[in-house]
This record gives structure tokens, sequence and C-alpha cells, in this order.
């Protein structure tokens, strides 16, 4: 006996589609189940300026398959030297839909990100008055912080006084790891989202680092503990609509995650929707996917909900997803959430 749901087409409201060849690789497996995505800016050099934001648009745009219907949602990576001016035409215009806040060093490709968050209050003030949203890497980067303290930490003393001091800005706090981050969303006010991970509602630090290091686990921030991933997947199957899918699916080359420095990110676009459906179901709440995966997060972007449609099927074997893909410079490892799913996704 199978079960089938259908959803109306669902958003990603955080990807990582990287560039070259890479981009054409991974571009598919997003396009095949999402119309949307919050497209991150970090390449290297990052997409700074409109015109970066153009030329990244457009080199996504020739590398969609044929019969995709997926449109990028681009953003500009905030720095100390952001021209207001060129972030509020680009804005006006709708080549941008939000701007990126990495704190300087928090992850991959962030050195040119914000170290003095003076420096960058006028660029701040002047997206509260046109209501351009900020995506914001909530980590500290300051080294006498644990890891595991960096996204309470980065609540405490950087999020809370810049949302105090610029209220009207709308911030997206993206990627939540702890029931912190939960419960500050959850009394957040209108102007306040938070996207959760595929990953996040799966793994904790010991997948990571028990009978051995799990490099293909490693992501920042970083997996914490049991009992924050419940909060995470209590939040995420609450139907509130503060909490929505940014899978944060950021492709790394086996070759550099297999290493003795090893890069973060977990590459979940192909079974993020089949991985989703298998946590909802285990949480009870297989009703509340389409809240967080479809609705809640163009409710916060103020667009509408997609139109066509995706459909879930439970089988009864395993459904088989590959655990590499090829690139034209090396293998790619897609997340393997360590048990069998059933969901199928079309
Ligand atoms: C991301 C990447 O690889 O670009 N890595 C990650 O672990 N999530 C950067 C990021 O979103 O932090
Ligand atoms: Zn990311």
């Amino acid at each position: 006996m199978s079960t089938t749901i259908t959803l109306p087409r669902p958003d990603d409201w955080h990807l990582h589609l990287r560039d070259g060849a890479m981009l054409n690789t991974v571009l598919p497996h997003t396009t095949r189940h999402f119309d949307r995505a919050i497209i991150m800016p970090n390449l290297v050099p990052p997409v700074v300026r409109a015109d970066d934001a153009c030329a990244y648009r457009d080199r996504i745009l020739a590398a969609m398959p044929a019969d995709a219907t997926f449109t990028p949602l681009m953003t500009l990576y905030l720095t100390e030297d952001t021209d207001p001016e060129d972030l509020a035409a680009a804005y006006a215009s709708g080549l941008i839909t939000a701007v990126k806040l990495y704190p300087a060093g928090a992850t991959t490709n962030s050195a040119s990100g914000v170290r003095n968050f003076e420096k960058v209050r006028h660029v701040l003030d002047k997206m509260a008055e046109i209501g351009c949203p900020l995506c914001v890497h909530g980590e500290v980067t300051h080294d006498d912080i644990d890891i595991f303290d960096r996204e309470a930490a980065f609540i405490e003393t950087v999020l809370d006084p810049l949302r105090r001091a610029i209220p009207e800005l709308r911030v997206i706090m993206e990627h939540i790891t702890t029931k912190n981050g939960v419960d500050y969303a959850r009394a957040g006010g209108d102007n306040l989202g938070a996207t959760i991970t595929t990953h996040h509602l799966i793994i904790n630090r010991n997948h990571i680092l028990v009978g051995g290091i799990k490099p293909h686990y490693y992501c920042l921030p970083v997996a914490k503990r049991e009992e924050h991933r419940q909060a995470l997947v209590k939040a995420a199957t609450s139907g509130d609509a503060r909490f929505f899918l940014g899978t944060d699916s950021a492709p790394h080359l086996d070759h550099h995650k297999e290493s003795a420095c090893g890069c973060a990110g977990c590459f979940t676009a192909p079974n993020t929707m089949s991985l989703l459906a298998h946590v909802f179901e285990d949480a009870g709440a297989l009703d509340q996917l389409r809240a967080f995966a479809c609705e809640n997060g163009p409710a916060f972007y103020g667009l509408p909900v997609n139109t066509g449609t995706l459909t879930l099927t439970k089988q009864d074997t395993p459904v088989k997803f590959p655990s590499k893909i090829e690139t034209p410079e090396g293998q790619l490892t897609v997340f393997d959430p360590g048990f069998d799913v059933f969901w199928s996704a079309e």
C-alpha cells in the first residue's frame, strides 16, 4: 500500500549553488523539486555588487535544465564597503531578494564578511527603510568562544542588540541549530524569521564524532546536542509561521571534505524532500510539511505560494538515492541520513 501527499512546489530559502562545473552538476538536483531558492553569495570572490549578482544570475539561468520552472532569488554579500545605493537599486529592480551577513571568518568563504558592525550600520538602516531582508549567519567568531556556544553567544551579543537598534529591519536567522535559536525566533515579532536545514533535523553532534570522524556530517553551524535537534524538530513541525526550510545544501568535492582540514557543508539537495517527509511523519506531523516547506517562507518574503505541485509517495521498499555524484572535477557525497527512507518525491 502506498500513501501519497501532494504539496505546492516547495522553496529553499538558503542554498549554495557554487559556480562553473559544480553549478552545472548540482543545479538540476534543486530544480527537480524546488521552484525558488535564495542563492548564497559566498563565491570566490563573493557576490558583492549588483553587477556581480546580475552576472551570477545569468550563469545560473544558463545552467538550468531545459524543463525547469525555477527562479533563483539572488542575494548580495554584505561587506564593510557595501554601497547602500547600489544595494537599494538592486532591490528596487527585483534583481536581489535579500542581503547576506556573514561575520568575518564564521564559515566557508566568509573572509570578506563584517568585522565591525558599526561600519555597516548605515547599510542596515537603508535596508530597513526599503524593506530589504537581512539573512544572518548567526555565529560569533571569537577564539575564546567555544564552537558549540557560538550561536547562543551571537544571539545575545550581536543579534538582539542589532534588532533593538533597528527594529524595522527584517531579519532571517539562518540555519538555526539550538534551542536558544528556536526560543529567540519564537519570541521575535513579525520582522523575524528562522530557517532550519534538513540535516540539523536529523543529526546531532554524536553523528559527527562517535566511532570515527565523519566529515560528511561536518557543517556550520556545527550540529549540537540531541536536545537541540529535538527543539528544531518541534519548531519545524509546529506550523509556527516563523520557521521555514532553508536546506543550506552546501556541496564540496569529496577530497575537500575528506581532508586534514575538511570543508564545512552537507549536500542535501537530491534527497531533502524525501528526508523531510520521513522526519515529519516520524514526528506525527506530516500535515505540517506544507507550512514549513511551501507556505511560511513565501509569507515571510511577501511572495505567492508556488502554483505547481510536488507529490511525495511512501513506498513499501526504501528509496535508493545515489550516495555519490560525479562532477567534472571529482566526486560529491550526498547526505546520508543513516536510516532507510521510504518517501519518494516527484
Ligand atoms: C556553507 C558553505 O560551504 O558555503 N557551509 C556550511 O557548512 N553550511 C557556508 C555556510 O552556510 O555556513
Ligand atoms: Zn549556507
